[in-house]
């Protein structure tokens, strides 16, 4: 089926920021729509997010140019494209921009239409997405990673750690990782409460805490999963994003932290993150180091990477190539996937291939400022990719793609697989 038309509005994402929606029509009235999310830890080699920059609206923040770009040349271009061939329409935007980080239309502009023309084509063919994305052959349910503290640039800095979160190892379905994660994040309100210490949500919904240090912190998540009645590191063990490019000073080569006033050596830094995992029951870590900062990642993966997973975000920016590089630096061992880090489904789905070709393991993530649109979640099952991200177990941007799992779930019935912990079998301690 051809694309009849395609046309772009703004909306507002899960912070009230200005984003795009995109609406992507067939010849046979079947329409399709892609809403565009946006990160506030956002890496350097990040594809471009245009926005307007006119101080007079939205506080600079309006996405109208990139609006323009859609019902302008993109719309032009695709229009009469058949629109089940998601890797041609992806190439034809590309070439379109014409630049490396899709900085002339924008990767908010490109990936509304690329995440619509998928959302119709899917609808077109009669299937859910993840059954079309997968071509039928994705059928295993993430192992969801829940923030239950969020800190850095997701709650003014109380804590210079970004994300605290939790894993239900012990788990033996989705549906149980979900109660597991439940209690635990109600458990941490309760105690957080009972201190004092209870500041209101941070971006991604986890509680806004009031803490002294970072330690204090991982504490409190050690003693929520207790509460909770289970056993750290075997039943539910604690996952971190450092996201260390946000504390790291390009031209003293140093990390700061703002809370506890401290400064480190890119040495002392990756100990403190090695000390971290070995001290506490922690199975997975993002971003201990900054992006430019290989020889500190390769520190911390010669030393840890064989026993936790070492997840690159702004290191890898979903970027093939960057990627690539990583792998044959073997400087991690695990991805996180953004579909607007990169911009295209297609690419996306390459950056997720890639990861598991290696032997790596990718992790489907939300940004910080979401939409209602649950893509990522058809997007995990679609490539089997294992794992899904997507900030804390409260506000509805985030509930909707924990609930959209469920109701894959239940429309895979019984060819549903899930690993639960065992996806980590490779890593030992
Ligand atoms: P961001 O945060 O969307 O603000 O970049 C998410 C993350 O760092 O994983
Ligand atoms: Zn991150």
């Amino acid at each position: 089926m051809k694309i009849k038309n395609v046309a772009a509005f703004q909306i507002y994402d899960s912070r009230g920021f200005p984003t795009v929606e995109a609406e992507v029509e067939l010849d046979n009235g079947t329409t399709g729509r892609g809403l565009v999310p946006s990160g506030a830890s956002t890496g350097q080699y990040e594809a471009l997010e245009l926005r307007d920059g006119d101080k007079a609206r939205f506080r600079g923040k309006s996405v109208f140019r990139a609006i323009g770009h859609v019902n302008g040349e993109i719309a032009a271009a695709l229009r009469g494209v058949e629109v089940s061939d998601q890797s041609a329409v992806d190439q034809m935007l590309i070439q379109l921009d014409g630049t490396a980080n899709k900085s002339r239309l924008g990767a908010n502009a490109i990936l509304s239409v690329s995440m619509a023309v998928a959302h119709a084509a899917a609808a077109e063919a009669g299937r859910p997405l993840f059954e079309y994305l997968g071509g039928g052959a994705g059928t295993l349910l993430p192992l969801p990673e829940i923030q239950i503290l969020g800190g850095g640039a997701h709650a003014e800095w109380r804590t210079d750690v970004q994300d605290f979160l939790v894993i239900a190892l012990g788990a033996r379905s989705y549906g149980e990782t979900l109660e597991m994660t439940h209690n635990v994040y109600h458990a941490a309100g309760t105690i957080m409460s009972e201190r004092g210490k209870r500041f209101g949500l941070a971006d991604e919904g986890g509680f806004w805490p009031d803490y002294a240090s970072n330690e204090e912190a991982l504490d409190t998540l050690v003693q929520a999963i207790e509460r909770a009645g289970y056993q750290p590191g075997r039943e539910v063990a604690i996952s971190l994003d450092i996201a260390a490019s946000d504390l790291y000073d390009e031209t003293t080569g140093k990390y700061r932290f703002r809370l506890e006033k401290q400064e480190f050596t890119s040495d002392e830094f990756a100990d403190l993150m090695i000390g971290w995992c070995r001290r506490y029951p922690v199975i997975s870590i993002e971003d201990p180091m900054a992006d430019t900062d290989w020889t500190g990642w390769a520190k911390v993966c010669a030393a840890i990477g064989k026993t936790v997973q070492l997840i690159g975000d702004d290191l890898f920016t979903t970027n093939v190539q960057r990627i690539q590089r990583g792998i044959e630096a073997k400087i991690a061992n695990a991805v996180l996937i953004k579909l607007n880090q990169i911009g295209t489904v297609t690419e996306t789905m390459e950056a997720i291939r890639l990861t598991q070709t290696a032997g790596w393991l990718p992790v489907i993530s939300a940004r910080s400022g979401e939409t209602e649109d649950s893509f990522i979640s058809h997007l995990a099952v679609a490539t089997n990719a294992g794992q899904l991200k997507v900030g804390s177990f409260a506000r509805s941007e985030r509930m909707a793609k924990w609930n959209e799992v469920l109701r894959i779930e239940r429309l895979l019935g019984s060819r549903a697989r899930f690993e639960g912990g065992n996806i980590y079998r490779h890593f030992s301690p």
